[in-house]
């Protein structure tokens, strides 16, 4: 049986992928920067020391980058260097929906090409974005401020829930028949911030509203509160594949590869936002 490590494993999608290939049966390590005992080992990035001990009888990684990191490719490139070195060439790599519109923002499609060049098995996986970003991102806007403020305009996107990204993830890892594919993963329909706006309205009885800000006003306000400017420019990027209508698309992908339908962003923000 193939012994997996994954990288990223205590984030939002890390952690469903563990949840998914503890339901498999499956062999893993969790590579975290704070290991705390069990399948956890020390795996950082930015530490190549920590990359033997990370991988010892890996033959499968999941390799997940941290968000808001603007030379990603620059930060993964060592660990899959080390990869390649020692052989480790299965590799399911958590890429993005459209991450080729990104302006300014291209480690996604440079690192997915570095796999394909360097002769790696890879899946890859371009999820659109995560229905749990509100709670994640927008979790302290909607209890103080009741509103949501990301600057997506009035564009569209097919959210998708983190568990079924998860869920196909696990299959890739531990499935013949995924290799040297790229899997694009969205919900099941496009909705904007105004519809999501209102879908919060109802799951949680207050009147939740989007100011929908320019970029410019998004900039001002998350500098003035604080943030640094380029967590701004790189969300104004990333969110602007939503305004300008990049991702208003869904796909059969999720369904193909697990035979069920997608979660609907509404039951996510119920899970996620219940009175
Ligand atoms: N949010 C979206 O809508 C969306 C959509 C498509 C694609 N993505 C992609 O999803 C990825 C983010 O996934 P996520 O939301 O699950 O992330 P997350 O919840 O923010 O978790 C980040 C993970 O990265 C680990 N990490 C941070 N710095 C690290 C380092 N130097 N070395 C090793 N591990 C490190 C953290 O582990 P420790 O702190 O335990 O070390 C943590 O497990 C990004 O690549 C983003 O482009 C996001």
């Amino acid at each position: 049986m193939a012994k997996i490590l994954v990288t990223g494993a205590t984030g939002t999608i890390g952690k469903l992928v563990v949840k998914h290939l503890e339901n498999l049966g499956a062999d893993y390590l969790s590579g975290t920067r704070n290991p705390k005992g069990g399948k956890d080992v020390y795996f950082d990035y930015n530490d190549p020391s920590s990359f033997e001990k990370a991988t010892e009888g890996i033959d499968t990684t999941f390799v997940l980058g941290p968000p808001l990191v603007l030379e990603l490719d620059a930060v993964l490139a060592p660990f899959l260097d080390f990869l390649k070195e020692k052989g480790i060439l299965r590799v399911v790599y958590f890429s993005a929906y459209k991450g080729d519109k990104m302006q300014g923002l291209d480690f996604h499609p440079k690192l997915e090409q570095k796999l394909k060049n360097d002769g790696f098995h890879y899946t890859i996986l371009r999820p659109t974005f995560f229905a749990q970003n509100f709670k994640n991102y927008e979790g302290d806007n909607i209890a103080q401020r009741d509103i949501i403020f990301m600057p997506a305009g009035d564009g569209k996107a097919s959210f998708i829930d983190a568990d079924n990204i998860a869920e196909v993830a696990a299959i890739a890892l531990t499935q013949p028949g995924h290799s040297e594919k790229v899997y694009e993963l969205t919900g099941p329909e496009s909705v904007s911030y105004h519809d999501v706006a209102k879908l919060l309205t109802e799951v949680t009885g207050r009147t939740i509203s989007y100011p929908n800000p320019s970029p410019e006003q998004f900039k001002s306000v998350l500098t003035e509160s604080g943030a640094p400017e380029f967590i701004a420019d790189y969300l104004i990027s990333v969110y602007g594949t939503i305004a300008a209508n990049n991702v208003d698309s869904v796909t059969d992908d999720y369904k193909k590869i697990t035979g069920k339908e997608p979660t609907p962003i509404r039951k996510v923000l119920e899970q996620d936002f219940a009175r």
